[in-house]
């Protein structure tokens, strides 16, 4: 069973004031390397299947490299959340992020935001067809633009909606605020719903859940379990309209400023760990849900045939919006990759 957080979040550290130190000359802006550290930052807590597969991660590097390479891990928005975790690579703060891939749009690559679209896949089997096929290949290599390598995928799941009320059909959202993360595709897929759109950092979910700043949210179910989301959370609807899943990246200068056998031994551990995460996030769902069933806070809904169609029929616009962002190719392209 997953387990809880042991302690409430830690505070993170402020990068205006991480900036203002480096510009003082207090604190190097590339750090020496005598024993090479890398540092990976993640909003999410261990227990979770990117937590697990980037704890995998280090534990290979570090076995691999005979402790020559350390790995340090910032879960749960520790050392930087959602709103400073990209400037935090681009000054080289940290070395390594996994984002969800939903939030690449805000940095300039709405294509990724079509992994985030309702209602468009139907198993991670077939996500993983379009991450390794030649589509998601390309975009991982298109985060060059940004100075940013494109590491690999990792998948977490399918979302679920949440709220101190069952959320079946499009009238159940009318009027309430409902938490997203940093993508206008899913921000337009809650105004579809009739339902207010909060655009939050993962790590300021909960809260805003606590104090009634919004009314529900969607996540897998090991992003709600971990973020102890069922306290404050009366009903979750198994609705699975959505996927979320991850790329790990690297800033280009951090990359190739690793020795070529280091890199090797760092991309190897971590094409291993990605594919190993991606074999373990199902479960991790699957018993996230019982460990909410037995835990008996929160209501547990399911959506039948002729909700889930409403719902789908509800968002259709969002798909629409998306494809005169990107252009009918590109989603041309997916269906084609989709099968
Ligand atoms: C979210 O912001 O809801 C997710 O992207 C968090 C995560 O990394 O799973």
């Amino acid at each position: 069973m997953p387990a809880l957080p042991a302690s409430p979040l830690p505070r993170r550290h402020g990068l205006r004031e991480l900036g203002a130190l480096v510009l003082a000359g207090a604190v190097p802006a590339v750090r020496s390397r005598t024993a090479l550290t890398i540092r990976l930052s993640h909003v999410v807590a261990h227990q979770t299947p990117k937590g697990l597969a980037l704890q995998r991660f280090k534990a290979l590097v570090e076995e691999r490299s005979a402790g020559a390479v350390q790995v340090e891990i910032y879960a749960n928005s520790s050392l930087y959340g959602d709103g400073d975790e990209m400037q935090a690579l681009q000054m080289g703060a940290v070395d390594m992020l996994a984002p969800s891939l939903s939030k690449f749009g805000r940095i300039g690559f709405p294509e990724f935001e079509a992994f985030g679209l309702p209602f468009v896949f139907d198993s991670t089997a077939q996500i993983r067809q379009v991450c390794e096929g030649a589509l998601g290949q390309r975009m991982l290599s298109a985060l060059g633009r940004q100075r940013l390598v494109g590491l690999g995928y990792l998948d977490n799941g399918f979302k679920h909606m949440s709220a101190n009320k069952p959320l079946r059909t499009p009238q159940d959202y009318a009027g309430l605020r409902m938490r997203v993360q940093d993508s206008r595709i899913i921000a337009q897929q809650m105004r579809a719903l009739g339902a207010q759109p909060v655009n939050l950092s993962f790590g300021e979910t909960r809260r805003a859940l606590a104090t009634g700043v919004v009314d529900g949210t969607e996540n897998p179910i090991s992003n709600f379990w971990t973020q102890r989301m069922h306290e404050v959370q009366t009903d979750l609807t198994l609705t699975a309209h959505g996927y979320l899943g991850y790329a790990v990246v690297a800033h280009r200068d951090f990359w190739a400023s690793l020795p070529a056998a280091q890199r090797t031994l760092v991309h190897d551990a971590l094409r291993e760990a990605l594919a190993w995460g991606n074999t373990i996030a199902e479960r991790e769902n699957a018993d996230a849900l019982s460990a909410l069933r037995l835990a008996g806070t929160t209501r547990i809904h399911t959506v039948d045939a002729a909700q889930r169609d409403a719902l789908r029929q509800a968002v259709r616009s969002v798909h629409e919006t998306l494809e005169q962002r990107i252009g009918a190719r590109w989603m041309r392209e997916l269906r084609a990759a989709l099968g």
